[in-house]
């Protein structure tokens, strides 16, 4: 008898899976709903919020903490959850998977714990001028306090990060290189494996803050051979309030704790206390319990679709968006990277970016408008925002077709 293989992943069908996600069925303002605002927040499929409502139902509980029976069950499902995301990114242990609230605070834990303690005056810190906020403010706050400097990498017309004048910049005073591996705001993907190898060589450490990635295709933290990287939870399908970082070994086991409190110890005294293992060190105080779980329910979604496929029909979302964008008159599309994930980002001529948002709004289409928590990058291209289309694996070309047929009548309002 031959033994049953792994079970088959259903080839990928976009219309199949929105079905998963409840809330993507509702009208707004009468037009049936078009989600075009995933970047900031991705929806939630049904397995995810039966995860988290039968943790309240029937495990709620705190972890590690009790002998009974509910605290067994809320640590197993946990600690599963663990588990899963660290087999979601390829991490070689699982005490490498720390939780945090967010990519926010998976960022400010490394600059404040290795930062402090690592950084010294005359040190630099390089971050790209693609970065987020949460990817600059934490350096410029550990900079401060330290005496080390900020120092941005330009990036391209195109919206790339510029790999030369990164090399100019990459010398004896650079001690760590943070980059996202998308942009948020313009959907570059960053070639983070070759910033990675050129960073190592200079002797520098590389963070990858991967909010914008995770969702998009499979992530393989060993393979991309950084030294830290970071993601959220919502933006994966997961509950709001959870996220990780992940980080080397070597690495985390010498940083200094973050945050003191409950179950990061050892053992306490008022002469000195002494620091739990890996991942408990970095994890302070009761945890988002059911935001873990929420999260390991979303791996757990995403590990029984077919991504390859996922990530081509993404690509086939951007790549029609880019032929319909060339037909709309005074439609500027704010960078042109090479490689690009599921994110459009674009003015019109003569309207205001909140006002097309507005516009856009009534029809029932969910786009976001501003500076996307990126104002150097706007800076950079001399604009105060722009309005950002950004798609997901439930959206279909319906829906590209109906965010144009939105643009045209904004247009059509406007004139
Ligand atoms: N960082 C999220 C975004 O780009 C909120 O919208």
């Amino acid at each position: 008898m031959i033994a049953p293989g792994p079970a088959a992943i259903p080839a990928f069908d976009a219309a199949r899976v929105r079905r998963d996600f409840p809330i993507l069925g509702q009208q707004v303002n009468g037009q049936p709903l078009v989600y075009l605002d995933n970047a900031a927040t991705t929806q939630k499929p049904d397995s995810v919020i039966e995860a988290i409502d039968s943790y309240y139902r029937c495990d709620n509980a705190n972890v590690h903490r009790g002998v009974h029976t509910l605290s067994d069950r809320a640590t197993q499902r946990f600690e599963q959850a663990r588990q899963s995301v660290a087999d979601f990114i390829g991490s070689p242990a699982t005490s490498q998977v720390i939780w945090t609230s967010g990519t926010t605070a998976a960022i400010n834990l490394v600059a404040y714990s290795w930062g402090h303690s690592r950084l010294r005056s005359g040190d630099r810190i390089l971050v790209s001028w693609l970065e987020h906020h949460s990817n600059i403010v934490p350096w410029q706050l550990v900079a401060a306090a330290t005496g080390a400097e900020v120092v941005p990498v330009p990036v391209t017309d195109e919206g790339e990060i510029d790999l030369s004048a990164l090399d100019t910049l990459l010398d004896e005073r650079v001690k760590l290189v943070a980059v996202n591996h998308v942009s948020n705001a313009l959907g570059t993907v960053n070639p983070v494996r070759e910033i990675a190898r050129r960073a190592h060589a200079a002797g520098a450490l590389v963070l990858v803050d991967g909010a914008q990635s995770v969702a998009h295709w499979p992530v393989d933290v060993a393979a991309l051979d950084c030294d830290f990287y970071t993601f959220s939870g919502h933006k994966l399908f997961g509950p709001t309030g959870i996220g990780v970082l992940w980080g080397r070994e070597a690495l985390l086991d010498a940083m200094p704790p973050f945050l003191g409190g409950g179950e990061m110890i050892e053992q306490v005294a008022f002469s000195a206390s002494t620091f739990n293992s890996l991942p408990f060190k970095f994890e302070a105080g009761t945890p988002n319990i059911a935001g873990a779980i929420g999260l390991g329910a979303a791996v757990e979604y995403l590990a029984g679709i077919d991504r390859q496929g996922a990530a081509a029909h993404e690509a086939a979302l951007l790549q029609r968006t880019l032929e319909l964008a060339e037909q709309v008159q005074g439609l500027r599309r704010i960078g042109h990277p090479r490689h690009a994930a599921g994110i459009f980002s674009f003015l019109l001529e003569g309207m205001h970016p909140s006002d097309l948002g507005m516009l856009l709004d009534q029809q029932g289409i969910a786009v976001r408008t501003g500076h996307h928590c990126a104002q150097p990058l706007m800076a950079r291209f001399g604009i105060p925002g722009t309005v950002r289309a950004s798609y997901s694996i439930y959206n279909t070309q319906e829906d590209v077709s109906r965010l144009f047929e939105g643009i045209h009548k904004a247009q059509r309002l406007f004139a």
